[in-house]
């Protein structure tokens, strides 16, 4: 039996929600009390009927994934073990959902300077890039360390027709086919992308690309858990099949129906309330250099799934909490001031890390200079946990409400908890705000004026309305 499947293993990295200092008791009158919890019961219930009844059809296809991957799983580890020997690097062409996850997974999981390791130490894995910005001079930088004679490119779209994506795509396929002639450069690419729908599934069966499948009812912010992030983490070895159970084991505790011991139903509910108290930012401040890009990731996730105009039944509301992203201790440096002393307009979602994978111990030095002796003989690990409940502490006293996630240690089952929590919490949220929260009619808004701008066929009319907006006035310009 592999450690992920026995109890004894789940139980010891299970997540902790801490929310005492989310709460009245502790930060007064800006926090929340349990009344008003239970004043909720009724929506609660609503939100967990409404979750339970819909399926994939309904975009919630992502709650299935740490279940019925058992073939793709073994497909992806295939591919990757045949993929390992033939390149020196491994390129993610993608952008918001089909990015963001593939970097936090890789900087929560791998060695920070990862591609500047020698090959053996990377376990003989390709370095890892991601292409998402369509800065130019990103791109043709970025063949100045990697060279695509020898590098596989995973082109990620469900859509297939997001044009950064596609014309970082057209680019390199050209290039390849120039250096290495249209046979051998179809082996440098694979596809990640619908079964059916968008440009790329035809654009595969033509040149002959291998390719896998976004399947039905999984969005790109909630894709993670698909091939879309699990082709890219198998790429560099970690481990997939853990990412999964770490979902599935979530997912089981986020089925629990008592809201106090449910922590996606909790983190909803606490985040609902403190938007109703006009909390309309909320701020992922992980204390661990390897979750930064955690923080990244679940911006998206929050943003584009609660920020919504209309209510499900088509009232304007204009909903929304905004994510900041904050690294602890470094912005203890810089923001935590303003969350202290601030508006009271917040609320701060600490990530705590129980066991550093490494540690390294300051020397008893300088005993005679006092404000510095006193560090001598601590760890990093305590001087960085110390600082994160100082913080905590700190924040509770000013009254700030605050919530600490901690994860026993970073590996991929901690991970894949963390993550199916956040995606739970989120469309839990989404029910509560009775929104959808699996659309994003205003990211489409800027895609089309883009496409309308460019000249995109079947965009006239767009193009029409762009022509038609007001001139500049050049006094507001200066
Ligand atoms: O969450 C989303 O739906 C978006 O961020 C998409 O992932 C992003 O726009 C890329 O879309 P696509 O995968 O179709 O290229």
């Amino acid at each position: 039996m592999s450690r992920y499947t026995e109890d004894s293993f789940k139980r010891s990295m299970k997540l902790e929600l801490n929310f005492n200092n989310m709460m009245q008791q502790y930060v007064g009158e800006h926090g929340i009390s349990e009344e008003e919890i239970a004043a909720l019961s009724g929506q609660i219930e609503a939100a967990e009927k409404a979750l339970a009844e819909k399926g994939a059809g309904d975009k919630l296809g992502w709650r299935e994934l740490p279940y019925n991957q058992e073939e793709v799983v073994t497909d992806i580890e295939n591919y990757a073990a045949w993929a390992k020997d033939q390149f020196e690097a491994f390129v993610v062409l993608g952008i918001g959902g089909s990015a963001l996850g593939p970097i936090a997974t890789q900087q929560a999981l791998n060695h920070p300077f990862y591609n500047e390791l020698p090959r053996e130490k990377r376990g003989g894995w390709p370095k890892f890039y991601v292409a998402d910005n369509v800065d130019p001079e990103r791109l043709v930088y970025l063949f100045d360390v990697c060279d695509p004679k020898t590098t596989l490119f995973n082109v990620i779209s469900k859509s297939g027709s997001t044009s950064e994506t596609m014309s970082q795509f057209m680019i390199i396929k050209e290039l390849l086919e120039e250096q290495l002639g249209k046979e051998e450069a179809a082996k440098h690419i694979v596809c990640t992308t619908d079964a059916i729908k968008g440009n790329l599934r035809p654009i595969c069966e033509q040149e002959g690309y291998k390719s896998f499948i976004i399947p039905d009812g999984v969005g790109g912010r909630f894709s993670e858990l698909c091939p879309v992030g699990l082709l890219p983490m198998a790429m560099t070895g970690l481990d997939i099949r853990e990412i999964l159970a770490g979902a599935a084991y979530m997912d089981e505790l986020c089925k629990n129906e008592d809201t106090f011991k449910n922590p996606a139903e909790m983190y909803a509910i606490l985040s609902y309330i403190a938007m109703k108290q006009g909390k309309n930012i909320q701020v992922m401040m992980p204390y661990a250099d390897s979750l930064k890009y955690m923080s990244d990731w679940f911006a998206q996730l929050w943003a584009e799934s609660l920020g919504k105009k209309f209510d499900n039944a088509g009232k304007v509301v204009n909903e929304g909490q905004t994510p900041v992203k904050a690294l602890g201790v470094t912005d203890q440096h810089s923001q935590v001031q303003l969350y202290a002393e601030g508006p009271f307009d917040k609320m701060i979602v600490f990530l705590g890390v129980g066991k550093f994978r490494e540690n390294i111990t300051i020397p008893k030095i300088y005993g005679e200079i006092p404000s510095l002796g006193f560090l001598g003989g601590a760890t990093h690990e305590q001087l960085l946990k110390t600082e994160q409940m100082a913080t905590e502490y700190a924040l509770m006293v000013a009254g700030k409400a605050n919530m600490t996630i901690t994860l026993p240690e970073v590996n991929a089952f901690t991970l894949g908890e963390l993550m199916y929590l956040f995606e739970m919490a989120t469309a839990f949220a989404g029910e509560l705000l009775n929104i959808n929260a699996f659309d994003q009619p205003g990211v489409e808004g800027g895609k089309n004026a883009t496409y309308a701008m460019f000249g995109r066929p079947g965009y006239e009319e767009k193009k029409a309305e762009l022509d038609a907006r007001p001139a500049l006035d050049p006094r507001f310009i200066i």
